[in-house]
């Protein structure tokens, strides 16, 4: 993991997930091996986000004696997709977490102010859990930092929230670290920049339409 000074952003840059990023950004990688692809990756980054889990000891018996062993400290996640390509995320951190509750934030971009519009919350009880929020590209960092607005509004401080992007754009970092400075960002890469249609350069296209094989 790299984490540039003095900054929310933390680069997840374990050879396994370079090498798969590289494997879905590809033109010819088919929908089938792209869902699959970003289930394995963002397991990968499950690892790296839930390394802050503070751990107690407890008393446990192995079959030769008793020991003090550390087990996470009761503290409850929270995995919560942005709408619709954030649910090709959740269910690697799923696998890691198996009892982790799942929720949802559908936004629409209003065609006249383009700033995101909310159609459907569905969230768990906030209380005592760690919120990862979860939305494969970072790009403008609107809907980002309106779905954190949407987690704070339902009673999750930012301290509890971490973002998680597969490709994030510098735009949309900016936006984050000026709108919610206490959100850990993690990415797989930090593209170049967006184009004039708001896509990320050199990215990997609709990140929706290659995870459902939509156009
Ligand atoms: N959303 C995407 O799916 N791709 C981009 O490049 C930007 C936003």
């Amino acid at each position: 993991m790299h984490t540039p000074d003095n900054t929310n952003f933390h680069l997840l840059d374990h050879p396994l997930i370079q090498h798969k990023l590289s494997l879905a950004r590809r033109t010819e990688t088919p929908t089938i091996q792209f869902r699959r692809l970003l289930k394995e990756i963002s397991l990968l980054m499950g690892y790296e986000i839930t390394r802050g889990l503070p751990l107690e000891h407890q008393l446990i018996d192995t079959p030769l004696e008793s020991m003090q062993a550390p087990m996470i400290q009761g503290k409850k996640v929270a995995v919560v997709a942005i709408l619709r390509a954030g649910l090709g995320m959740t269910s690697g951190l799923h696998e890691l977490m198996p009892s982790a509750r799942e929720g949802h934030i559908g936004l629409y971009r209003d065609p006249e102010t383009k700033r995101p519009v909310e159609y459907l919350v569905k969230l768990p009880e906030p209380e005592g859990r760690l919120f990862i929020l979860v939305d494969p590209m970072l790009a403008t960092g609107h809907s980002a930092a309106y779905a954190i607005d949407v987690l704070n509004r339902h009673g999750v401080a930012d301290l509890d929230i971490r973002f998680m992007a597969l490709v994030a754009a510098p735009e949309g970092l900016a936006v984050l670290r000026e709108t919610h400075p206490e959100v850990p960002v993690y990415a797989a890469a930090l593209d170049r920049q967006l184009d004039d249609h708001a896509y990320i350069r050199p990215g990997l296209g609709d990140a929706g339409d290659r995870l459902f094989g939509t156009k």
